[in-house]
């Protein structure tokens, strides 16, 4: 898989999980302290971050008409769509200008909910995958990873999208995807989602310490 640092001065991270297992609020958490040490940094989620790709996540989860089938081979079209137009209109321009993009979601949530998830090929799905980010893949995931029964409590306070009224045989799949997708690729680094999102943060903070470049406006800052 084509290596998204080769001819791109920017990094991009993703933040991978099931729904309720904590990404947004590390991926938040780790957007904010980038931002204080100095880095130019871009926070998008998937699907959405662009007109188009906002309109494909409408179609995609807030479809709570019955009447609306959405095939599974349609939705992994629409997932990879949203997908591209996000990486052609925003994720790329941000790496050229050198900026740390984090992604709440990237490829792997096609590779895991539409191949595992909703049964379809998976060396299908992996192409697409690459057809949609024209060989974009991330630098590093940070896999958060927790018991079905934990993150949905967690998520109980809020309505069900379409997704996540998939059930649960079908977010096991999920889950025993990424469990395994994380042996295989080892861009992924996986992450016990249980323990305290402090301890969570400090975890990926330190990761990311080891391998991000100095940042540019922390080190071109005049000393005191
Ligand atoms: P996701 O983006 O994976 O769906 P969120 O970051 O939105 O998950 O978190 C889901 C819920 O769980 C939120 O209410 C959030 O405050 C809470 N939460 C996130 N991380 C933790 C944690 N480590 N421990 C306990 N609760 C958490
Ligand atoms: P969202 O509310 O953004 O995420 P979360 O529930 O994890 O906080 O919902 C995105 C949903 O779309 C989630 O159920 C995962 C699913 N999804 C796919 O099935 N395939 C994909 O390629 C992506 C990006 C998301």
């Amino acid at each position: 898989m084509m290596n998204q640092a080769v001819g791109e001065p920017g990094v991009l991270l993703s933040f991978e999980g099931i729904d309720g297992s904590g990404k947004s609020t590390q991926a938040r958490l780790l957007a904010d302290r980038l931002e204080a040490a100095g880095y130019e940094t871009l926070l998008v989620r998937e699907p959405g971050g662009t007109a188009l790709s906002e309109h494909v996540r409408a179609l995609l989860l807030e479809n709570t008409d019955p009447s609306l089938e959405i095939d599974p081979v349609a939705e992994v079209l629409l997932f990879s769509a949203a997908r591209a137009q996000l990486v052609a209109e925003r994720i790329r321009p941000a790496l050229a200008e050198g900026q740390v993009v984090i992604a709440d979601r990237f490829f792997d949530s096609t590779t895991v909910y539409q191949a595992a998830g909703r049964e379809l090929s998976v060396e299908w799905v992996r192409a697409l995958n690459m057809q949609a980010t024209r060989g974009l893949a991330p630098a590093r995931t940070y896999f958060i990873d927790l018991p079905l029964e934990e993150a949905q409590a967690r998520r109980a306070a809020h309505a069900a999208d379409r997704m996540e009224t998939s059930g649960t045989a079908f977010f096991e799949r999920v889950r025993q995807a990424y469990l395994a997708l994380t042996q295989e690729e080892e861009r992924i680094c996986q992450i016990d989602g249980a323990q305290p999102l402090e301890a969570i943060h400090e975890t990926i903070w330190a990761d990311v310490q080891s391998f991000l470049p100095t940042a540019p406006r922390a080190s071109s800052a005049p000393s005191p």
